[in-house]
Protein backbone atom coordinates (compact mmCIF):
# COMPACT_ATOMS: atom_id res chain seq x y z
CA UNK A 1 0.00 0.00 0.00
CA UNK A 2 1.40 3.47 -1.14
CA UNK A 3 0.70 5.80 1.50
CA UNK A 4 -1.66 8.80 -0.05
CA UNK A 5 1.25 11.58 1.79
CA UNK A 6 3.83 10.90 -0.37
CA UNK A 7 5.13 13.43 -1.86
CA UNK A 8 8.20 14.68 -3.87
CA UNK A 9 10.24 17.63 -3.93
CA UNK A 10 12.83 18.32 -6.62
CA UNK A 11 16.16 20.00 -7.10
CA UNK A 12 19.19 20.71 -8.75
CA UNK A 13 22.17 18.07 -8.39
CA UNK A 14 24.57 19.66 -10.24
CA UNK A 15 25.87 18.71 -13.71
CA UNK A 16 28.17 15.72 -14.57
CA UNK A 17 31.78 16.34 -15.95
CA UNK A 18 30.44 15.86 -19.38
CA UNK A 19 27.47 19.01 -18.35
CA UNK A 20 24.52 16.85 -18.25
CA UNK A 21 22.29 18.20 -15.39
CA UNK A 22 21.27 16.13 -12.65
CA UNK A 23 18.30 16.07 -9.92
CA UNK A 24 17.96 15.05 -6.34
CA UNK A 25 14.42 13.90 -5.58
CA UNK A 26 13.06 14.31 -1.92
CA UNK A 27 10.36 11.70 -1.00
CA UNK A 28 8.59 11.89 2.36
CA UNK A 29 5.36 9.69 3.48
CA UNK A 30 3.16 9.99 6.11
CA UNK A 31 5.39 6.45 7.42
CA UNK A 32 8.12 9.06 9.11
CA UNK A 33 10.55 7.59 6.40
CA UNK A 34 12.22 10.50 4.00
CA UNK A 35 14.57 9.29 1.08
CA UNK A 36 16.71 11.42 -1.08
CA UNK A 37 17.40 9.49 -4.61
CA UNK A 38 19.50 11.42 -7.39
CA UNK A 39 18.68 10.50 -10.96
CA UNK A 40 22.88 10.08 -11.72
CA UNK A 41 23.25 6.45 -11.12
CA UNK A 42 19.76 6.52 -9.73
CA UNK A 43 21.02 6.43 -6.51
CA UNK A 44 19.39 6.41 -2.81
CA UNK A 45 21.36 9.65 -1.36
CA UNK A 46 19.67 9.11 2.24
CA UNK A 47 17.11 7.84 4.12
CA UNK A 48 16.31 9.00 7.26
CA UNK A 49 14.68 6.31 9.93
CA UNK A 50 13.80 6.85 13.60
CA UNK A 51 15.21 4.48 16.34
CA UNK A 52 13.41 3.20 19.68
CA UNK A 53 13.10 6.61 20.95
CA UNK A 54 11.80 8.27 17.61
CA UNK A 55 15.71 9.84 16.35
CA UNK A 56 15.75 10.41 13.33
CA UNK A 57 19.29 9.08 11.43
CA UNK A 58 20.81 8.89 7.95
CA UNK A 59 21.03 5.10 8.09
CA UNK A 60 22.57 4.98 4.30
CA UNK A 61 26.34 5.83 3.15
CA UNK A 62 26.55 8.55 0.42
CA UNK A 63 27.59 11.90 -0.76
CA UNK A 64 26.67 15.58 -0.75
CA UNK A 65 27.31 16.51 -3.60
CA UNK A 66 27.17 14.86 -7.34
CA UNK A 67 31.15 15.36 -8.05
CA UNK A 68 31.70 12.88 -5.07
CA UNK A 69 29.65 10.36 -6.77
CA UNK A 70 31.50 10.96 -10.15
CA UNK A 71 34.65 10.35 -8.03
CA UNK A 72 33.22 7.12 -5.85
CA UNK A 73 33.96 4.05 -7.34
CA UNK A 74 31.74 1.93 -4.36
CA UNK A 75 28.54 2.01 -6.26
CA UNK A 76 26.98 4.07 -3.13
CA UNK A 77 23.30 3.60 -3.37
CA UNK A 78 23.53 3.03 -7.04
CA UNK A 79 21.41 0.84 -9.54
CA UNK A 80 23.43 -1.29 -11.07
CA UNK A 81 22.78 -2.76 -14.81
CA UNK A 82 22.91 -4.69 -16.77
CA UNK A 83 24.41 -6.92 -14.82
CA UNK A 84 24.74 -6.88 -11.35
CA UNK A 85 27.79 -8.41 -9.54
CA UNK A 86 30.16 -10.60 -11.56
CA UNK A 87 30.43 -12.34 -15.02
CA UNK A 88 33.56 -14.74 -15.42
CA UNK A 89 36.22 -13.21 -17.40
CA UNK A 90 33.84 -11.21 -19.13
CA UNK A 91 32.23 -13.67 -21.84
CA UNK A 92 29.21 -15.48 -22.39
CA UNK A 93 27.26 -17.20 -25.30
CA UNK A 94 24.16 -16.50 -26.00
CA UNK A 95 22.27 -18.01 -29.38
CA UNK A 96 25.46 -19.60 -30.44
CA UNK A 97 27.41 -16.11 -30.38
CA UNK A 98 30.04 -14.81 -27.90
CA UNK A 99 29.90 -11.83 -26.23
CA UNK A 100 32.75 -10.06 -24.55
CA UNK A 101 32.61 -7.33 -21.90
CA UNK A 102 35.04 -5.35 -20.24
CA UNK A 103 37.30 -6.94 -17.87
CA UNK A 104 36.90 -4.57 -14.79
CA UNK A 105 37.70 -6.67 -11.88
CA UNK A 106 40.86 -8.58 -12.37
CA UNK A 107 39.65 -10.75 -15.05
CA UNK A 108 36.19 -10.83 -14.60
CA UNK A 109 33.21 -8.30 -15.84
CA UNK A 110 31.87 -6.57 -12.67
CA UNK A 111 28.34 -4.51 -12.22
CA UNK A 112 27.86 -3.86 -15.87
CA UNK A 113 30.80 -2.80 -16.57
CA UNK A 114 32.90 0.97 -16.34
CA UNK A 115 30.36 2.82 -18.16
CA UNK A 116 27.57 0.36 -16.24
CA UNK A 117 24.02 2.03 -15.29
CA UNK A 118 25.80 3.42 -12.38
CA UNK A 119 27.12 6.33 -14.32
CA UNK A 120 24.03 7.14 -16.34
CA UNK A 121 21.83 10.02 -16.28
CA UNK A 122 18.57 8.44 -15.73
CA UNK A 123 15.76 10.24 -17.75
CA UNK A 124 13.32 10.64 -14.13
CA UNK A 125 9.74 11.37 -14.36
CA UNK A 126 7.03 12.23 -10.92
CA UNK A 127 4.58 10.07 -11.40
CA UNK A 128 1.63 11.12 -9.17
CA UNK A 129 -1.14 7.95 -8.87
CA UNK A 130 -3.92 7.58 -5.98
CA UNK A 131 -1.59 5.86 -3.61
CA UNK A 132 0.78 9.35 -4.05
CA UNK A 133 3.69 10.48 -5.83
CA UNK A 134 6.68 7.95 -7.01
CA UNK A 135 9.67 8.15 -9.07
CA UNK A 136 10.07 6.67 -12.07
CA UNK A 137 13.90 6.79 -13.85
CA UNK A 138 14.10 5.18 -17.32
CA UNK A 139 17.67 4.51 -18.82
CA UNK A 140 17.75 3.18 -22.24
CA UNK A 141 20.64 1.32 -22.86
CA UNK A 142 22.66 1.18 -26.46
CA UNK A 143 22.80 -1.46 -28.39
CA UNK A 144 26.27 -3.14 -28.03
CA UNK A 145 27.01 -1.19 -24.73
CA UNK A 146 29.48 -2.50 -22.55
CA UNK A 147 29.77 -5.05 -25.02
CA UNK A 148 25.97 -6.68 -24.53
CA UNK A 149 23.22 -7.22 -27.16
CA UNK A 150 20.10 -5.33 -27.60
CA UNK A 151 18.66 -2.13 -26.65
CA UNK A 152 17.29 -2.60 -23.38
CA UNK A 153 15.32 -0.20 -21.66
CA UNK A 154 15.09 -0.21 -18.04
CA UNK A 155 12.55 1.31 -15.88
CA UNK A 156 12.98 1.84 -12.43
CA UNK A 157 10.19 2.99 -9.97
CA UNK A 158 11.12 4.13 -6.73
CA UNK A 159 7.86 4.94 -3.92
CA UNK A 160 7.38 4.83 -0.37
CA UNK A 161 5.02 2.09 1.03
CA UNK A 162 3.35 1.39 3.79
CA UNK A 163 4.90 2.68 7.57
CA UNK A 164 8.29 3.09 6.38
CA UNK A 165 9.23 1.15 3.29
CA UNK A 166 11.37 2.21 0.20
CA UNK A 167 9.98 -0.08 -2.62
CA UNK A 168 12.28 -0.53 -5.72
CA UNK A 169 10.38 -1.95 -8.48
CA UNK A 170 12.27 -2.84 -12.14
CA UNK A 171 11.08 -3.74 -15.38
CA UNK A 172 13.41 -3.95 -19.04
CA UNK A 173 12.53 -4.85 -22.04
CA UNK A 174 14.74 -5.63 -25.28
CA UNK A 175 14.96 -5.92 -28.59
CA UNK A 176 17.49 -8.85 -29.36
CA UNK A 177 18.16 -11.59 -26.74
CA UNK A 178 20.24 -10.07 -24.10
CA UNK A 179 20.87 -11.25 -19.83
CA UNK A 180 19.92 -9.05 -17.19
CA UNK A 181 20.16 -8.36 -13.67
CA UNK A 182 19.72 -5.36 -12.03
CA UNK A 183 19.78 -4.71 -8.40
CA UNK A 184 20.76 -1.46 -6.25
CA UNK A 185 23.98 -1.65 -4.42
CA UNK A 186 22.75 0.62 -1.14
CA UNK A 187 24.91 0.59 1.85
CA UNK A 188 23.47 0.92 5.32
CA UNK A 189 24.48 1.65 8.34
CA UNK A 190 21.62 1.49 10.82
CA UNK A 191 23.43 3.37 13.93
CA UNK A 192 23.88 6.41 11.13
CA UNK A 193 26.00 6.58 8.45
CA UNK A 194 29.86 7.65 9.69
CA UNK A 195 29.28 6.48 13.11
CA UNK A 196 31.21 3.55 12.67
CA UNK A 197 31.93 -0.24 11.99
CA UNK A 198 28.82 -2.36 11.17
CA UNK A 199 30.20 -5.42 12.91
CA UNK A 200 28.09 -5.26 15.53
CA UNK A 201 24.46 -5.76 13.59
CA UNK A 202 22.91 -8.75 13.59
CA UNK A 203 21.99 -10.27 10.61
CA UNK A 204 19.45 -12.76 9.41
CA UNK A 205 19.07 -14.07 6.32
CA UNK A 206 16.05 -16.47 4.76
CA UNK A 207 18.43 -18.94 2.92
CA UNK A 208 19.76 -22.45 3.81
CA UNK A 209 22.51 -22.67 1.15
CA UNK A 210 25.19 -20.24 -0.41
CA UNK A 211 27.00 -20.13 -4.10
CA UNK A 212 30.96 -20.63 -2.85
CA UNK A 213 33.14 -18.93 -5.08
CA UNK A 214 36.92 -19.55 -6.49
CA UNK A 215 39.59 -17.48 -5.71
CA UNK A 216 38.09 -14.38 -8.05
CA UNK A 217 34.94 -14.46 -6.49
CA UNK A 218 33.25 -16.30 -9.55
CA UNK A 219 30.38 -19.06 -8.34
CA UNK A 220 31.75 -22.69 -8.55
CA UNK A 221 28.38 -23.38 -9.71
CA UNK A 222 27.41 -25.70 -6.41
CA UNK A 223 24.94 -24.72 -4.07
CA UNK A 224 26.16 -25.71 -0.99
CA UNK A 225 24.36 -25.80 2.90
CA UNK A 226 25.28 -22.69 5.22
CA UNK A 227 25.13 -25.11 8.27
CA UNK A 228 28.27 -25.17 10.07
CA UNK A 229 30.00 -22.13 8.63
CA UNK A 230 30.14 -18.64 9.37
CA UNK A 231 27.84 -18.25 6.80
CA UNK A 232 24.79 -19.73 8.91
CA UNK A 233 22.23 -16.59 9.18
CA UNK A 234 19.36 -18.56 9.52
CA UNK A 235 19.84 -17.38 13.01
CA UNK A 236 20.43 -13.68 13.93
CA UNK A 237 24.11 -13.63 14.25
CA UNK A 238 26.42 -10.06 14.47
CA UNK A 239 28.20 -9.52 11.16
CA UNK A 240 31.45 -9.59 13.21
CA UNK A 241 30.62 -12.62 15.06
CA UNK A 242 32.19 -14.73 12.40
CA UNK A 243 33.88 -12.47 9.83
CA UNK A 244 37.67 -13.37 10.68
CA UNK A 245 37.31 -17.25 11.67
CA UNK A 246 39.62 -19.27 9.38
CA UNK A 247 37.66 -20.28 6.80
CA UNK A 248 38.43 -20.54 3.23
CA UNK A 249 35.19 -18.47 1.61
CA UNK A 250 35.50 -15.78 4.21
CA UNK A 251 39.22 -15.89 3.43
CA UNK A 252 38.21 -15.54 -0.55
CA UNK A 253 35.92 -12.37 0.51
CA UNK A 254 37.80 -10.84 2.74
CA UNK A 255 34.82 -11.22 4.97
CA UNK A 256 31.19 -11.96 3.66
CA UNK A 257 30.87 -11.39 -0.14
CA UNK A 258 28.63 -13.81 -1.14
CA UNK A 259 25.62 -14.68 -2.76
CA UNK A 260 22.82 -16.69 -0.41
CA UNK A 261 20.22 -18.53 -2.06
CA UNK A 262 16.94 -17.30 -1.36
CA UNK A 263 14.26 -19.77 0.37
CA UNK A 264 10.55 -19.59 -1.29
CA UNK A 265 9.66 -18.81 -4.45
CA UNK A 266 11.54 -16.77 -7.17
CA UNK A 267 9.31 -13.67 -8.27
CA UNK A 268 7.05 -14.07 -5.47
CA UNK A 269 7.32 -11.34 -2.90
CA UNK A 270 9.03 -12.50 0.56
CA UNK A 271 11.53 -11.65 3.28
CA UNK A 272 15.06 -11.94 2.62
CA UNK A 273 17.10 -10.88 5.40
CA UNK A 274 16.27 -8.72 8.49
CA UNK A 275 18.88 -6.63 10.21
CA UNK A 276 19.05 -5.43 14.43
CA UNK A 277 21.36 -2.59 15.07
CA UNK A 278 20.79 -3.27 19.15
CA UNK A 279 21.86 -0.16 20.25
CA UNK A 280 19.43 2.02 18.09
CA UNK A 281 16.96 -0.53 17.90
CA UNK A 282 16.89 0.32 14.26
CA UNK A 283 15.85 -3.01 12.07
CA UNK A 284 16.13 -3.04 8.17
CA UNK A 285 13.95 -6.01 6.32
CA UNK A 286 14.63 -6.79 3.02
CA UNK A 287 12.11 -8.24 1.46
CA UNK A 288 12.50 -9.11 -2.70
CA UNK A 289 11.32 -11.31 -5.60
CA UNK A 290 14.93 -12.35 -6.26
CA UNK A 291 16.32 -15.77 -6.16
CA UNK A 292 19.50 -14.29 -4.31
CA UNK A 293 20.80 -12.04 -2.25
CA UNK A 294 24.20 -10.97 -2.13
CA UNK A 295 25.84 -10.13 1.49
CA UNK A 296 28.59 -7.58 1.45
CA UNK A 297 30.04 -6.39 4.38
CA UNK A 298 31.80 -3.17 3.32
CA UNK A 299 35.36 -5.44 3.23
CA UNK A 300 36.50 -2.85 0.07
CA UNK A 301 36.00 0.58 1.43
CA UNK A 302 39.07 2.32 2.14
CA UNK A 303 38.81 6.06 1.94
CA UNK A 304 37.42 7.89 -1.30
CA UNK A 305 35.36 10.80 -0.97
CA UNK A 306 34.44 12.25 2.05
CA UNK A 307 31.28 11.14 3.50
CA UNK A 308 28.09 13.22 4.13
CA UNK A 309 29.43 13.15 8.03
CA UNK A 310 32.42 14.57 6.83
CA UNK A 311 34.88 11.43 6.70
CA UNK A 312 35.71 9.25 4.22
CA UNK A 313 34.08 5.79 4.66
CA UNK A 314 36.73 2.96 6.06
CA UNK A 315 36.19 -0.83 5.59
CA UNK A 316 33.15 -2.18 6.89
CA UNK A 317 31.62 0.66 7.77
CA UNK A 318 28.49 -0.14 5.85
CA UNK A 319 27.00 -3.28 4.83
CA UNK A 320 25.12 -4.18 1.15
CA UNK A 321 22.24 -6.56 0.50
CA UNK A 322 21.99 -6.66 -3.41
CA UNK A 323 19.15 -8.53 -4.43
CA UNK A 324 19.48 -10.01 -7.39
CA UNK A 325 20.07 -13.41 -9.51
CA UNK A 326 23.34 -15.38 -8.80
CA UNK A 327 26.72 -14.22 -9.79
CA UNK A 328 27.73 -15.25 -13.47
CA UNK A 329 24.54 -16.91 -14.28
CA UNK A 330 24.81 -16.14 -17.82
CA UNK A 331 27.90 -19.29 -17.91
CA UNK A 332 26.08 -21.19 -15.21
CA UNK A 333 23.44 -23.52 -16.89
CA UNK A 334 22.25 -24.79 -13.28
CA UNK A 335 21.54 -21.52 -11.65
CA UNK A 336 17.59 -19.32 -12.33
CA UNK A 337 18.11 -18.01 -15.75
CA UNK A 338 18.38 -14.40 -17.01
CA UNK A 339 18.10 -14.09 -20.61
CA UNK A 340 15.73 -11.84 -21.49
CA UNK A 341 14.07 -11.95 -24.81
CA UNK A 342 12.59 -9.54 -27.14
CA UNK A 343 8.02 -9.39 -26.25
CA UNK A 344 9.05 -10.33 -22.70
CA UNK A 345 9.17 -8.13 -20.02
CA UNK A 346 11.67 -8.37 -16.94
CA UNK A 347 10.65 -7.58 -13.61
CA UNK A 348 12.33 -7.59 -10.02
CA UNK A 349 10.48 -5.79 -6.83
CA UNK A 350 12.53 -5.49 -3.74
CA UNK A 351 11.90 -3.30 -0.55
CA UNK A 352 13.73 -1.72 2.07
CA UNK A 353 11.50 -1.88 5.54
CA UNK A 354 12.43 0.06 8.28
CA UNK A 355 11.19 -0.06 11.64
CA UNK A 356 11.98 -0.95 15.23
CA UNK A 357 12.92 -3.34 17.70
CA UNK A 358 12.06 -2.76 21.38
C1 LIG B 1 29.85 -5.86 -4.39
C2 LIG B 1 30.71 -7.05 -4.73
C3 LIG B 1 32.06 -6.84 -4.10
C4 LIG B 1 32.65 -5.52 -4.54
C5 LIG B 1 31.66 -4.41 -4.33
C6 LIG B 1 32.12 -3.09 -4.88
O1 LIG B 1 28.59 -6.02 -4.96
O2 LIG B 1 30.10 -8.22 -4.25
O3 LIG B 1 32.93 -7.90 -4.43
O4 LIG B 1 33.02 -5.60 -5.89
O5 LIG B 1 30.44 -4.70 -4.91
O6 LIG B 1 33.29 -2.66 -4.30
Amino acid sequence: MTLAGTHIERQSFGATPEGKPAEIFTLSGEGGLTVRITNYAGAIVSILAPDRAGRKADVLLGFASLPDYVADDSYQGALIGRYGNRIAKGQFTLEGRTYTLARNNGENHLHGGPRGFHRAIWEPRVKEGAGGAALELTYVSQDGEEGYPGTLTARVVYSLEGAAGLRIDYTATTDKTTVVNLTNHAYFNLAGEGSGDVLGHEMQIEADQFTPVDKTLIPTGELRSVRGTPLDFSKPMPIGARISDPDEQIAIGAGYDHNFVLRGPTGTLRLAARVVEPKSGRVLEVLTTEPGIQFYSGNFLLGGPKGKAGKPYDRRTGFCLEAEHFPDSPNKTGFPPVVLKPGETYRQTTVYRFTTAP
